[in-house]
C-alpha cells in the first residue's frame, strides 16, 4: 500500500470522519467531499474539505484534476430511509453519481476504490446463516442502488483493472445513529439507558426474539482500513460480507437492564420494521474476509454495550 491522498466522498459523515481519522494517523492526507451544512468546526493538518454535490459532474471531475487523489473511499449516499422517501434522488446520488465516480477513478488511474455496501443488497427471506454467494435481490431501492454500484465496480475492475473493493456491513450499532432510523433502536436504547434523566418507557418496535446480524461502528472503521491496506493479491473476492454478532431486541433489553435495572421498556410491534428485520439474516457468513485479509471483530455484544454506554456517559 502506498497511498498518499485519499478522496473520501461523504467524508463529513459518520463513517467518513472516523475513517479519515485512521488514514490521517497513518500519514495519508484526505480530501473530504460532502454537501453544504456538513462542514466540520476544525480542519486538521493533512485534511482538505471540499463542499459540493456528488451529482455535479464538473465539480467531481475537478476533485480529481485539482487534488489528484490516489485512492477513493466512496461513502456519499442517501441512506435507506431517505432513499425510500426520495427514490429519484437516491438513484441520482447512489447509483448514477457512483458510476461517474468509478469512470473518473479509472480515467485518473487511482490505485484503489473502496465502496461501502450493505446486507440490504440481499433482500429478505435469505438463508440464515447467509452465504455470500446468495443471490442479491434487494427488497428496497437503497439496496438496489448499492447492488448496482457493486456490479458497476466489478465492471471497472475487470475492464479497466481498477482495484475496486467492497464491504457489506450488517446493522451497525453506533452512537451517531439518526433518531429517525427505525432499525437503529438498539443504539437508541443504549443512549436512552445511559441518560440519568430518561424516565420514559422505551419502545422496541419488534418482537423480543427479533434481531439481525450486527456489529459495532468501531469494527466497521478498523475493518475498513484493514481491508484497504490488504494486499490486492490476497483478495479472492471483489466484495466481502462482515458479521459481528447476533442479538435480539430481548437480548438488548436484558443487557441494558443488567446495567440499569430501573430501565423500563415495552415491545410494541411496528409491522414494517418487524418484517424487515425478521427477513434479514441473523448471521452473515464472513469466512472469506477472515481467511483472505484477517478480518476479526474486536467487539462482541457485551463489549459493544460497554463501549456505547461509556461513550454516551462521557459525551453528555
Ligand atoms: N452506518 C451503517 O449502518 C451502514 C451500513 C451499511 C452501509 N453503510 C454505508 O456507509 C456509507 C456511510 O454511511 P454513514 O453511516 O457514515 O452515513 P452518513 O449519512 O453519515 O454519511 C453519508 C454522507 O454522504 C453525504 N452525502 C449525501 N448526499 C450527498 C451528495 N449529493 N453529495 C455529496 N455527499 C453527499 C452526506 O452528507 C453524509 O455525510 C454510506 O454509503 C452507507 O450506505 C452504512
Amino acid at each position: 500500500m502506498s497511498f498518499k491522498r485519499t478522496l473520501i466522498t461523504g467524508g463529513n459523515g459518520n463513517l467518513g470522519r472516523l475513517i479519515a481519522d485512521e488514514l490521517l494517523a497513518l500519514g495519508i492526507s484526505v480530501i473530504k467531499f460532502d454537501i453544504p451544512g456538513t462542514e466540520p468546526d476544525t480542519v486538521r493538518d493533512g485534511e482538505t474539505i471540499v463542499i459540493g454535490d456528488i451529482r455535479d459532474k464538473t465539480q467531481v471531475r475537478d476533485l480529481f484534476e485539482h487534488h489528484k487523489p490516489d485512492s477513493v473511499v466512496h461513502l456519499a449516499s442517501l441512506l435507506s430511509g431517505s432513499s425510500a422517501q426520495n427514490p429519484g434522488a437516491a438513484w441520482e446520488i447512489n447509483a448514477n453519481a457512483s458510476f461517474h465516480l468509478l469512470e473518473l477513478a479509472a480515467e485518473f488511474n487511482v490505485q484503489q476504490f473502496f465502496f461501502a455496501s450493505t446486507m440490504a443488497t440481499y433482500g429478505s427471506d435469505v438463508p440464515d446463516p447467509m452465504p455470500e454467494d446468495t443471490p442479491q435481490w434487494p427488497a428496497n431501492l437503497y439496496g438496489a442502488t448499492k447492488v448496482a454500484v457493486e456490479r458497476a465496480g466489478i465492471f471497472f475492475k475487470q475492464e479497466h483493472n481498477l482495484d475496486f473493493r467492497c464491504l457489506r456491513f450488517p446493522l451497525v450499532f453506533s452512537p451517531f445513529a439518526p433518531a429517525a432510523a427505525v432499525t437503529a433502536f438498539p443504539s437508541h436504547a443504549f443512549k436512552a439507558a445511559s441518560d440519568p434523566n430518561y424516565s420514559d418507557t422505551f419502545v422496541f418496535p419488534v418482537a423480543p426474539d427479533v434481531g439481525v446480524s450486527s456489529m459495532l461502528l468501531n469494527d466497521v472503521i478498523t475493518g475498513t482500513v484493514k481491508f484497504m491496506l490488504a494486499d490486492r493479491a490476497d483478495l479472492s473476492q471483489h466484495a466481502y460480507s462482515l458479521h459481528g454478532y447476533f442479538v435480539s431486541a430481548g437480548d438488548v433489553l436484558a443487557e441494558i437492564q443488567r446495567r440499569v435495572p430501573s430501565f423500563k421498556a415495552e415491545f410494541i410491534i411496528n409491522e414494517t420494521v418487524n418484517e424487515l428485520l425478521s427477513g434479514w439474516p441473523n448471521v452473515l457468513i464472513d469466512d472469506a474476509a477472515r481467511r483472505d485479509w484477517g478480518w476479526a471483530p474486536e467487539y462482541d455484544f457485551v463489549a459493544s454495550a460497554d463501549w456505547l454506554m461509556n461513550y454516551f456517559k462521557n459525551t453528555r
